[in-house]
């Protein structure tokens, strides 16, 4: 599959260099190819590919956006056209100060990205755990894979990405349309105050038990 994400940080750097060596062609979409992001994500995995931002994201099938919220617009922006019917993996998390929901509660992160492109199919993964789990997600003291949560409206795009989830090591856990995103992301506050601010190990995830 042809991956490409447009942010290469502690969230998507992992995950891009991770899904190459699952054997997808991986790319970077590169505003800066000099950039300190890109630097480190192709010192740790020189096989990742570096374009600009519009043929990067032509190229895709699934597009991974994995910058701070507050740059979501401005990211965007310059790949709506490319973005149409594509999906469009949203990694970011509106937070606000003091660990609070900056979008005042009101509604999604996701939402607001769905309707920056609104012809992409967003599906919001990878963002309820800090990144040492995107890092590394192996708990070799438990018999049962971490739990990754997902939502999003498409059901096409949310198999890709479930399948993705699967590959990567996680259990992947459909928790509905993307009006769900609003509870992933007071997950995500859940996890960072519990771990950030309480002192809780940054290595604590979860798992989806069902009896039958
Ligand atoms: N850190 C975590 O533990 C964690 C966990 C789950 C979810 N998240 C969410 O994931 C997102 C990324 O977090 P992070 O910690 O990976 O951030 P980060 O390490 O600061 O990386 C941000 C990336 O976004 C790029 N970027 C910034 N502004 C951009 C713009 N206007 N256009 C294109 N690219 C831009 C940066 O590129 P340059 O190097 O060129 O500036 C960099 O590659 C955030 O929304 C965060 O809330 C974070």
């Amino acid at each position: 599959m042809n991956i490409t994400f447009i942010g290469c940080g502690q969230v998507g750097g992992p995950l891009a260099d991770h899904l190459q060596r699952l054997g997808h062609t991986v790319t970077l979409a590169a505003r800066d190819p000099g950039s300190a992001s890109v630097q480190q994500a192709l010192a740790r995995n020189a096989r990742l590919v570096v374009t600009a931002p519009r043929e990067a994201v032509r190229a895709a099938d699934v597009v991974f956006l994995a910058t701070p919220f507050q740059a979501n617009a401005t990211a965007l922006a310059e790949v709506v056209s490319e973005l149409r019917g594509k999906t469009l993996v949203d990694c970011t998390n509106p937070v606000g100060p003091g660990l609070t929901h900056a979008l005042n509660n009101a509604q999604s992160g996701s939402e607001v990205v769905q309707r920056l492109v609104p012809e992409a199919h967003v599906i919001k993964a990878f963002t309820i755990y800090g990144f040492e789990n995107f890092e590394d997600n192996a708990y070799p003291d438990y018999d049962v894979k971490p739990a990754m949560l997902f939502c999003g409206g498409d059901s096409a795009a949310k198999l890709t990405v479930g399948e993705l989830i699967r590959q990567l090591g996680w259990e992947p856990v459909d928790v509905g349309g993307l009006e769900q995103a609003l509870h992933l992301e007071h997950m995500t506050l859940l996890w960072v105050r519990m771990v950030r601010v309480n002192g809780a190990s940054p290595h604590l995830v979860w798992a989806a038990l069902t009896r039958s």
